[in-house]
Formats: structure tokens, sequence, C-alpha cells
């Protein structure tokens, strides 16, 4: 009886072996750092609840592109933060907009030793902080925004966006601006789907990271966090209107949706290891209540584990680094 025949610990039992039996593996090409890109600044400003992270210049930006590419990780996602904001997002559709300007000029210094992506929604050029255009009563209006979207797509494809990222939670946003980039010879820029975007708290920092303006919440447009089925059916219905990746956001609160949508896909999906993961962790490991390196890359590993191929990551480059160092030993 206090000999048992099954032992699982064999294969616990030594570093050799544990590395053998792992399941699963974090490798840098799998992660994609976000870079928020500022217009109208000289040199890159801190941001206060995301230590470690800022809100870049172009040169600042291009450096860590360049340091981004040789860390080996897959990718980035570009954030634009634009001086000025109005009720339809002009900046966003601008060639001379922010995004657009950086776009162009990360794809110029880095060519193809990573892939640059961008972030397709309103809510950082709208006045009014919504990812969409509102109707005359306030409310945010999804047909016109597919409009605004549209022209985006042009614009972040015709930068020079390999991945366009949306992440406004309107219906039909797919179907929309792949049937844009088909008809206008772009029918090579992919779509990365944010498929199941949860209403989430954790996006806090985020908001900060962007000088958000928004007063009210985006819970008529992102599923609420209660939902599960749900999480799936939004990434069916992208997967359905061809979508080339989708996503799961934020991931850590939900990897059961995750797991979910792992399972059914035929295609990557991606997850968010958003802002206030970040900060959570950095938060408690500034306090020397938490192992920050065990955190991050067991945060980063548990994501991966659930089912995404490739996680979207603050710590992408810090985590590439650590990698890239067990490799060398
Ligand atoms: C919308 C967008 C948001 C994030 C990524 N894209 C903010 C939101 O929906 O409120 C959040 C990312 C993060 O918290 O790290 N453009």
């Amino acid at each position: 009886m206090n000999s048992p025949v099954i032992r699982p610990r064999r294969l616990r039992a030594t570093p050799a072996l544990r590395r053998l039996a792992s399941e699963t593996r974090l490798h840098p090409a799998d992660l994609v750092l976000p870079l928020f890109v500022r217009e109208g600044t000289e040199h890159p400003l801190p941001i206060q609840s995301m230590p470690g992270v800022v809100q870049h210049s172009l040169d600042s930006a291009r450096r860590a592109v360049t340091e981004a590419a040789a860390a080996g990780i897959g990718g980035v996602m570009l954030f634009g933060v634009p001086s000025h904001r109005d009720a339809t997002g002009t900046g966003a559709t601008d060639p001379d907009g922010i995004l657009n300007v950086a776009t162009r000029a990360l794809v110029a210094e880095i060519g193809d030793a990573l892939v640059v992506q961008t972030d397709l929604c309103l809510d950082e050029f709208t006045d009014h902080g919504h990812c969409g255009v509102l109707d005359s009563h306030g409310r945010v209006d999804n047909d016109a925004t597919l409009v605004r979207y549209r022209e985006m797509a042009l614009a972040q494809a015709s930068a020079g966006s390999a991945l366009l990222g949306l992440s406004g939670m309107m219906d039909g946003q797919v179907a929309a601006v792949r049937e844009t980039l088909d008809s206008n010879g772009f029918a090579d820029t992919a779509v990365l789907a944010y498929s199941a975007k949860y209403a989430s708290a954790f996006y806090g920092p985020f908001r900060d990271a962007v000088e958000s303006t928004l007063d009210g919440d985006r819970r008529s447009y992102q599923l609420d966090p209660a939902n599960r089925r749900e999480g799936v059916r939004e990434a069916q219905l992208d997967i359905a209107e061809g979508a080339d990746v989708v996503m799961v956001k934020p991931a850590g609160g939900y990897l059961d949706v995750l797991a979910d949508v792992a399972a059914m896909s035929e295609i990557p999906v991606w997850a968010y290891q958003v802002s206030g993961e970040y900060a959570m962790i950095e938060a408690a490991a500034a306090h020397g209540w938490i192992d920050r390196r065990r955190a991050v890359e067991e945060s980063v590993l548990s994501i991966r584990r659930a089912g995404a191929d490739a996680v979207l990551s603050y710590w992408a480059v810090e985590l590439a680094t650590w990698l890239n160092e067990k490799d060398a030993r």
C-alpha cells in the first residue's frame, strides 16, 4: 500500500528528465511585443501604471524593433497615440497620422526580420474614446464604423502592415476589412481577429498608455466576462468571415475560452496578455511579494499550455532574452 506501482514523480526527478518530459515550450518566435508610438515626442515617455513600458518616439521605436528582432521575437503590434482626436478618428486614416507614419518607418527599418502588425481600432483616435463612430443618440454605430475600419485597413496596408489586428469588436468587421483589402490589391495582407475580446478591467493601464479619453465603458461591444460559449461563437464567425488568426483577450483570466477556441480552430490562435496582467506581476514583484522572472515565465507558459500558438506580451523581448540565455547554456 505504501509502495505505489505508478510513480509520476519519476519523470520529475532531474532537470534533464523534466526538460525531456515538458509538454509546452516557450520560443522567442512565438512572442509579439505591443509598442506604443506617440505623436510629437522626441523622447520616450514612461507610462506610470506600466513600469518598464514607454510611449515611444519614432526614433526610440526604431531602436525597439531592432532590439526585438535581435532577440528573435515574432513581431510587434503597433498602437498610435495621436496628439489630436476627433469624432470620427480622422488621424487613423490620415497617411500622415502617427500609426501610419510609424508603420512605414518601422517596416523600412526592419524589413522582414519580424512581422510589423497594427492595431485596427478607432479608440485611440476618437475624442470620445469609443472604438467606433457614434450615432445621433451617442451609441456606437456598428455599420458606420465598418466604413471607417475599411478606410483604416487601406491606410495600414498601404503603410506596409503585414497583419491588421481588428480589435474593435464590431459585427462583420472581418468580412468588411477582408473585402476591402481584396478589392484594392491587398489580398496578401493578413487579418488577425480579436475574436473573443472581453470587456475587462485588466485593460486599465493600457488606457493610460494611449491616454484614453473614454468616459463610460465598452460593454455594448466587448464580450461579457461571464460568457464562455459566446467567445467560441465569435471566433467561429471570424473564421467564417476569413480571419487568418483568431485571438482571445485578456489571456490569463480567460484560459478556458482560449482552450475551447484552440480545440475547435483550424487557424492559428493567439492570446493577448494585457496591460493589467503585466501591471499586477510588476507591482507584486516590486514589493518583493513574487519572484518576477518565474512569475513572468509561468504566466506566459500557462497561456501557451492552454492553447495559444503565439502570445502578445509586454515582456516579449525580455522573455526572449532569457530564453536565448538558456539556449546558450
Ligand atoms: C483597443 C485595444 C485595447 C487594448 C488593445 N486594443 C483597449 C480596450 O479595448 O479598451 C488593450 C490592451 C491592453 O490592455 O494591454 N484599441
